[in-house]
This record gives structure tokens, sequence and C-alpha cells, in this order.
């Protein structure tokens, strides 16, 4: 496994794997390492000759007031994780590398709609952030593939237009979330819940595969269901910022049979972020 800091040496290094036609597949993380990344570089080993996977804290998706000073930091247990994995090239850059001009007047990458919306909407700004790196990280790698969480389903769909509008030869995999046993979705930030906190985190995901379950089975009053599932987790003790059924493609109001239960909630010092695909949705709206 390799360890590269700069984009010169990535670079250098990529040419010689493409020389040889191999096909390279990056998978982005802000590092702190769990199953959840684990089992993308995993699928990317399986779609791919070489995988490159960068690891660096974004600044730039991170709003005001926002956890980046505090954001978990475990790079020798990252690496170890990665080392593991036979992982082919770890691409960890300083703040320099990425931002080395001044980052309040460089070129920016805006998909618009989608990142005003939900997550956008409570965290104005991070969606450019989130476009714009990972832009830069295609444009340093220019993989073949690009692997992403299902997990953080806004964010796929934000990545899938941009590549898509922009023409970025690219093929963009989402992977299945990973959970705990319990059922709550993975994620760095789980960190930050307290042990009662920790018990109760997980109806968050409850209450999605209640609202699921409830179209599935035909129900169409979507508010009513949206509206129970924010009083559940009210009630349980949690600040949810949306949860909502909506278009599976476009996340606007359910248009076709593709449809996603989307949910954001915060829980003491967390902010959680879960999704639930309604699959097998055919049929019910001739019920
Ligand atoms: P990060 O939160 O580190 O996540 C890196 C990748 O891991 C993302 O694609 C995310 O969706 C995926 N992931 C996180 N938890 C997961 C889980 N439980 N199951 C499956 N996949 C999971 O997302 C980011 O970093 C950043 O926004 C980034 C894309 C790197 C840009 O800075």
């Amino acid at each position: 496994m390799r360890q590269l800091s700069k984009i010169n040496m990535l670079r250098e290094q990529l040419g010689d794997i493409r020389n040889l036609g191999k096909k390279i597949a990056l998978v982005p993380t802000m590092g702190n390492l769990h199953r959840g990344h684990l089992s993308l570089v995993k699928q990317a080993q399986e779609l791919a000759d070489s995988v490159v996977v960068s690891i660096f804290v974004n600044p730039t998706q991170f709003v005001a007031g926002e956890d980046f000073d505090n954001y978990p930091r475990t790079l020798a247990e990252d690496l170890d994780y990665l080392q593991q994995l036979n992982v082919d090239l770890v691409f960890i850059p300083d703040m320099d590398e990425i931002y080395p001009q001044d980052i309040q007047i460089s070129a920016e990458v805006i998909v618009p709609e989608l990142d005003t919306i939900y997550c956008g909407e409570y965290r104005p700004g991070h969606f450019k952030g989130v476009a714009t790196v990972v832009t830069k990280l295609f444009n340093i790698v220019q993989p073949d593939i690009a692997i992403f969480g299902e997990k953080d389903y806004q964010q796929l769909l934000v990545i899938r237009r941009l590549v898509d509008n922009l023409n970025m030869p690219i093929t963009v995999i989402g992977s299945p979330t990973v959970r705990e046993e319990d059922g709550l979705a993975m994620s760095s930030r789980n960190k930050y819940l307290s042990a009662a906190e920790r018990q109760q985190a997980p109806l968050l995901y409850k209450c999605i595969k209640k609202a699921v379950i409830a179209v599935k089975n035909g129900e169409l009053n979507y508010q009513n269901l949206e509206k129970e599932a924010l009083s559940t987790l009210k009630d349980a003790g949690f600040k949810p910022e949306y949860f909502s059924i909506c278009d599976a493609n476009t996340l606007k109001s359910p248009i076709n049979q593709e449809l996603v239960v989307l949910a954001a909630a915060w829980l003491g010092k967390a902010r959680l972020i879960d999704n639930a695909a309604v699959q097998s949705y055919d049929g019910l709206l001739s019920v």
C-alpha cells in the first residue's frame, strides 16, 4: 500500500497503473473509517484493478458552527484497516494541496436545486463544498469508477448529477448502507452519542422502516406518515429536521413509483441521517 500526500506523486503512480490498462476506482472519505467505508473499499476492489482511497476532512463542506475542528481524525487506525484490505493507494493531502488558493475566491461547483433542499436547507453551502472537493478529487485521480454510500443519499444524487451534467467519464456506484446490529447506520458522528442516546438512536431507522412498510402496504397519505414519524421522534427526545417520503431521483414530491424515505434528526450532539428506498412499489397505485 502506498501513501501519498502530493498530487504530482499520485498522478505519477496512477499514470503507470493506467498505462498497464488497469481500471481505477476512487473511494473518497474523510477518514475515521468504519465498516461502512470498508464495504465501499471492498466493492471498489471487486469492480476495479486498482483502488485509491482518499482521506481528507474537507473544510468547505462544514457550515459555520459545525464540527470541523472536532471531527474525529484517526489516521493511524485508518491506515491499518486499509493495509489489511491491501488497498493500492491512499491519498492523504494537506489542506494546501487541495486548497492552495484563497478558498473565498476559488472556483466552486454548484448543483442547483438538489443542494438547497433537505440537508442542503439545514446545512447551507454543504453540498457546494462536497461537489467542489469531489470534483477536485475526480480531476486529480481521474478514476474510471467512484463509489459512494447510499447512507448519504442526497450526496449520492448530487454527485450523480454533477458527473452527468459536467460530462465526467466516471461511473458512479452507490453502495448499500452498513448498519450496527440494532439497525443504526454506521457513521463517524455516532461517537458524539452518549450511552443513553446510543440506546435511543436506532429509533430513526425504525421510523423509516415503518414508513416504508406502510407505503408498501398501500398507504397513500404520506403526509400523515411523515407527521407520525416526526412526533414519535420528538417524543423520544430527537430534534428532527425532516422526515420525508419523496421521489428517489429528484427528491421532489413523489411523481413516479420510485420512492425514498429520507430523514435527519439531532440526538444530543449527533446529527443523524438515514434513508431507505421503497422497493416493490409496483402495482400499489392501482389498488
Ligand atoms: P465520509 O462521511 O467519510 O464518507 C465517505 C463515504 O462513506 C461516503 O460515500 C459515505 O456515504 C460512505 N458511508 C458513510 N457511512 C456509511 C455506511 N454506514 N454505510 C455505507 N457507506 C457509508 O461523505 C463524505 O465522507 C464526504 O462528504 C466526501 C464524499 C468524502 C467528500 O468530502
